[in-house]
């Protein structure tokens, strides 16, 4: 089968389409024929050689696939050969086939199609999981930053279909028009002191929780915007790792920092969440109330400029290889 494979850590002219045997099911596990596989920042990383795989995972990139069911590992039930699928993965999506737990695929969404469907689970199960992990509740207001991103466009649309309030960043007005499209009710732009602008669209309440993914350059800033019991999650470090952290800002907030990544969780944590995002996420999207982000389609072997468009800065909501 056709693989993507990088011929040493560094740009993505590294990265060429190459031979590889084609991998068999272990018990409990799918053979994937896969149809596109979404391009995620952390593929960007891999290729860098700053995000090896998990031990005993595939050193191929790629978190996530949509396919066909080729092959049935031992003791898996529920799918025939042939049935459309898509599935989140700690590794090996930039290939025709690819192996998988059976509890990390699920049916896509009805009414969208495989090459959408592929870009579509990464950014749910990191959403879906991370808004349950804080508590995101009705009536509360959440801060996302890069509401325009793989991420943030969904999460704009979850948290409003969740009865949350949305304030967001983006970069540039069209970007924040996006925002405000994919049902953000504030839009900031974050070269602006966005701090204060939450605090002005708050009256000075701060935010519940904040979905963040700069990581340190955002620390002091982002606690200092939460409310009372207000919950920071961080899942992106695109602005450092190492920042500041005022503890008794915190503590007379009671208020909560963590840090959360999906790809290093365990098999049955990625199938908890997996089924959730079918049964909580799946139908929000067949009746409209989410519409997946715009995708920017590559051929695999078109894997380079694929890399490049995200690395850019440039895109809106998804890259997607077609397989
Ligand atoms: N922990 C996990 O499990 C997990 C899972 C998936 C993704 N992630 C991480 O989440 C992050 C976003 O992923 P993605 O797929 O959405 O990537 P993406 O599509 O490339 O989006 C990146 C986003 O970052 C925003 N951004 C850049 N500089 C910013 C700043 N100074 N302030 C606020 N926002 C800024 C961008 O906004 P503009 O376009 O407006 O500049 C854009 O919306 C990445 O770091 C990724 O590694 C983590």
């Amino acid at each position: 089968m056709r693989v993507v494979s990088v011929t040493a850590p560094g740009g993505p002219e590294n990265l060429i389409v190459a031979d590889a045997p084609t991998p068999e099911p272990k018990p409990g596990e799918v053979l994937i024929a896969v149809a596109a596989a979404g391009v995620n920042r952390a593929d960007l990383l891999q290729r860098q050689g700053y995000y090896p795989p998990p031990p005993g995972t595939s050193e191929v990139i790629g978190l996530e696939v949509a396919g066909t069911i080729a092959a049935l590992g031992d003791g898996v039930d529920g799918w025939a050969l042939g049935d459309p699928c898509v599935a989140l993965l700690a590794g090996g999506g930039y290939a025709e086939y690819v192996v998988v737990p059976s509890g990390q695929v699920i049916a896509p969404p009805d009414g969208v199609d495989l090459i959408t469907a592929a870009g579509l689970i990464e950014v749910a199960a990191t959403v879906v999981s991370n808004f349950d992990h804080v508590h995101l509740a009705a009536g509360e207001t959440v801060l996302i930053h890069g509401g325009t991103g793989g991420i943030g466009s969904f999460a704009i649309q979850y948290a409003r279909a969740l009865g949350a309030r949305v304030l967001t960043t983006a970069g540039s007005p069209a970007k924040l028009e996006l925002c405000r499209e994919f049902g953000a009710d504030v839009a900031i732009d974050y070269h602006d002191d966005w701090a204060a602008a939450v605090a002005e669209a708050t009256g000075g309440a701060g935010v519940d929780v904040i979905l963040d993914v700069m990581g340190a350059k955002y620390l002091e800033a982002n606690v200092a915007a939460l409310a009372l019991d207000g919950r920071l999650v961080v899942i992106g470090l695109q602005g450092g790792r190492k920042g500041t952290l005022d503890l008794n800002r915190l503590l007379t907030k009671r208020a909560t920092v963590t840090a959360t990544s999906l790809r290093f969780r365990p098999t049955a944590q990625k199938a908890a969440i997996c089924a959730a995002v079918a049964q909580r996420v799946w139908p929000l999207i067949a009746a409209g109330a989410i519409r997946p982000a715009p995708e920017t389609r590559f051929a695999l072997d078109e894997v380079a400029r694929a890399h490049t468009q995200l690395e850019s800065g440039d895109n809106i909501g998804k890259v997607v290889l077609v397989v």
